[in-house]
């Protein structure tokens, strides 16, 4: 049996993946490790393995004696299990059916017009603005955010307390600030469900409210899960999107040249993005077996999508940044049963965004070397924690 191998890996550079890992991802596609808290896991890094467990009933987010499980850390709401062992299945069907309606391909299109004004705005204060710039701070925070404001109904005004909550949720390394911010989120949700029914509008939470069947705590969690879940992963892929573009001025010009690519574009933003070293948690609900492992029931599994769209059986060269990769579907919006939500909302956003900063800003470039840009160590999503840009 060989030593586990401890998480988190180090990282020499943001862009590339840990050296750790890829010795790992050599070696085969499921390995022993310890998470950031000492616990015992499986880390999955083979793509077909990932993409097969993303999508088996065999294992869920529960565990049927959370105080004792692994974690991955000490987020009070994604460093261990999550919900009710017995009614997992049920809870997670009725969870989807009350949200999937909001998502669905027609009301998303719907949007894109709005998505897309709401990018020219910021670009125009950019340019405003003038170089030096924070593109974090000018366009990849602020677009995800009144995006997800105005679908959900939530006052923009109140975006720097709501942030503060999310990040605190999201602190991997302190539990009781993170259940600190779980508590604020939660009263702040109920706020605004009290305020929905008496004043409906036309928002996602209002049209929760007039769900039938829907309880206003529960309205309140689903809500709130919705303002966490749908901003800061897509801040850090419009981040991570751009540094990975302006890193490969080939590729930038490739885009300038060529606006039909920019969907490609962001699908392999996606797919490069994300280097892999953590991944998607899941309990074993059953023993089973994992390529040559044997997995018990209660044990942690870590379905790392990053390291599988990396993985060179299915992905030519994926250490290369290419936005003309033929399409082979990434997993960083899972698969199956638990696939993203907020997918077809995330790709707009995306889109919209580089269809509008390459050809407006054509000249724009790093304003420091990337090896000196500073990430996200302590939260859930990572990112960078800022984006210096020149023109
Ligand atoms: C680039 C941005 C995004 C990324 C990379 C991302 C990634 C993911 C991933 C990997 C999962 C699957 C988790 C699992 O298998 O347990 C997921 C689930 C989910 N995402 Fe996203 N997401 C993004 C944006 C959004 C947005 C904008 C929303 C909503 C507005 C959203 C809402 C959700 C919801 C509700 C789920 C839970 C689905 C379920 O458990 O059945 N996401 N997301």
């Amino acid at each position: 049996m060989t030593t586990p191998d401890q998480l988190p890996f180090e990282q020499a550079h943001p862009l590339q993946a840990p050296p750790t890992l890829q010795a790992l991802q050599a070696q085969g596609p499921v390995h022993p490790v310890r998470t950031p808290t000492g616990d015992p896991a499986w880390l999955v890094t083979g793509y077909q393995e990932v993409r097969r467990l993303l999508d088996d009933p065999r294992l869920g987010r529960s565990h049927p004696d959370p105080d004792r499980a692994a974690r991955t850390g000490n987020s009070a709401l994604f460093g261990g299990p999550l919900g009710d062992y017995d009614t997992e299945d049920t809870d997670h069907a009725r969870m989807r059916s009350l949200l999937q309606p909001h998502f669905t391909p027609r009301r998303i299109r719907a949007l894109r017009p709005r998505v897309e004004a709401l990018t020219a705005a910021l670009l125009d204060e950019l340019a405003r603005h003038g170089p030096p710039a924070d593109l974090v701070q000018a366009l990849a925070v602020p677009l995800p955010v009144l995006v997800i404001c105005e679908l959900l109904g939530v006052p923009y005004a109140d975006r720097d307390r709501f942030r503060a909550w999310t990040r605190d949720v999201s602190d991997v390394r302190d539990r009781s600030r993170s259940e600190h911010g779980l508590a604020e989120l939660f009263g702040y949700g109920q706020q605004l469900v009290a305020r929905k029914r008496a004043q409906p509008a036309d928002d996602v939470i209002s049209r929760l409210c007039a769900t039938a069947g829907t309880g206003d705590d529960e309205i309140a969690m689903l809500s709130m899960f919705l303002l966490f879940a749908g901003h800061e992963t897509t801040v850090v892929a419009i981040g991570t999107g751009t540094l990975l573009l302006l890193t490969h001025p080939a590729q930038w010009q490739a885009l300038a040249d060529d606006p039909a690519l920019v969907p490609a574009a962001v699908e392999e933003m996606l797919r490069a993005g994300g280097q892999g070293g953590g991944g998607i948690p899941r309990y074993a609900r059953t023993g089973l077996r994992i390529a040559d492992v044997t997995v018990q029931a209660g044990d942690l599994v870590l379905l790392d999508n990053g390291a599988a769209n990396h993985d060179r059986t299915a992905f030519i060269g994926p250490e290369r940044f290419e936005v003309t990769r033929p399409a082979v579907s990434h997993l960083s919006f899972g698969h199956g049963a638990r696939y993203c939500i907020g997918a077809p909302l995330a790709r707009i956003e995306l889109q919209a965004v580089f269809s509008q900063l390459v050809p407006r800003f054509p000249a724009m470039r790093l304003a420091e070397p990337a090896e000196e840009l500073t990430f996200n160590r302590d939260t859930l999503a990572g990112g960078l924690a800022g984006l210096p840009v020149t023109w």
